[in-house]
């Protein structure tokens, strides 16, 4: 691994995109910001770079990698799209949503990216630093989130900078995320796949389809042997402190993550209490998720005891995350 690395860390703007490019380029690993968490890029081309991505993120190689690209005909390079793939990435492209294709003959992001599938994931970010740096890289970018795996996805440059300073060359800050949560990934495979649920909800989806989404067999999930979405490992996006869900009350020393009216017995005895969103509102409460998860387990308390959050929109992809959370370790 290249650790003892000097990661120098950039605002970000016209000369941290230069920067950015050059250093994609050398076949480095650069920390940006998209509009769902910070992701860590590399050149989708250049196996010893991602080998090195690998390494950084002590990420297991079998779990394959989304290349992130600037247009829809940079993405028709890399992966082929029926009608329905096309429909979906019209409408939904850029944004939080992440495409599972065919690749194309001559696919030139490397095998290891994809863990020699023969499909690719695919993503066109919003977010303009991202935009900027993939326009002047030229090329496409394979990016995991930019956090050690098996770590919450960092949701601020401060969090990839704790996590992984000393291991990659560069940090671009584009200050905090509008989402907070990963993409959706939709597998285009005979009937359209909710391969991950994320940013973008299930229902705007299902209403450009004007079909159902599928999901993966339940064989899969939980399984860890055999994933579909081969991210997917049931203990992932894990805090040190205990996970406990749907709670009403709160045990002494516990540290609540509340939703809305959050008067539970047992508050005035909570380690710390935070609020994803007093008003209830899912968009907000997904864009803290991360953020606060980190804050809470900073204070080290034995659990952290998080409110039932409602399994619509948004909420869908944030009980995902705490699902994952609170698998025993
Ligand atoms: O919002 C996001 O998607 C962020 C930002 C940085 O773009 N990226 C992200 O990447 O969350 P990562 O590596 O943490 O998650 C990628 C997921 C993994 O679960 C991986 O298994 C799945 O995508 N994946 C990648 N290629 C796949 C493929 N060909 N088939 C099925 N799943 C795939
Ligand atoms: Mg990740």
């Amino acid at each position: 691994m290249k650790t003892g690395l000097e990661t120098l860390i950039l605002p970000a703007g016209d000369a941290a995109a230069g920067a950015a490019a050059r250093t994609l380029a050398a076949g480095g690993l650069v920390a940006f910001p998209t509009e769902t968490v910070y992701g860590l890029g590399a050149d989708a081309a250049n196996a010893t770079a991602i080998a090195h991505l690998y390494a950084a993120k002590g990420r297991p190689a079998f779990n394959p990698l989304i290349a992130h690209v600037a247009d829809i005909a940079a993405a028709q390079a890399i992966g082929r799209f029926d009608a329905r793939a096309l429909k979906l990435a019209q409408a939904f492209w850029p944004g939080p949503l992440t495409l599972v294709v065919p690749k194309t003959d001559g696919c030139p992001v490397a095998d290891l990216a994809t863990a020699g599938l023969d499909t690719v994931a695919i993503r066109i970010p919003a977010h303009p630093v991202a935009q900027a740096i993939l326009r002047a890289f030229g090329g496409a970018v394979v990016a995991p989130s930019a956090n050690i795996s098996g770590h919450v996805s960092p949701t601020l440059a401060a969090h990839v900078e704790s996590d992984l300073a000393g291991r990659i060359d560069l940090i671009i800050d584009g200050g905090p995320v509008a989402v907070g949560v990963e993409s959706t990934i939709v597998g285009c495979f005979d009937a359209p796949i909710l391969l991950r649920p994320g940013g973008l909800s299930r229902e705007r989806i299902e209403a450009v389809l004007g079909a159902a989404l599928e999901r993966p067999p339940a064989e899969a999930e939980g399984d860890d042997s055999q994933p579909l979405a081969p991210g997917m490992l049931a203990s992932h996006y894990a805090p040190r402190a205990n996970v406990r869900l749907n709670a009403r009350e709160v045990a002494p020393g516990e540290a609540l993550l509340a939703f809305g009216p959050s008067r539970l017995p047992g508050l005035d005895a909570a380690a710390a209490v935070m609020n994803l969103s007093p008003a209830g509102d899912l968009d907000e409460a997904a864009a803290n998720l991360f953020g606060y998860l980190r804050t809470l387990d900073a204070k080290s308390p034995r659990t952290i005891a998080v409110m039932t959050i409602p399994e619509e929109e948004l909420g869908e992809a944030i009980n995902d995350r705490l699902r994952r959370a609170a698998v025993a370790r």
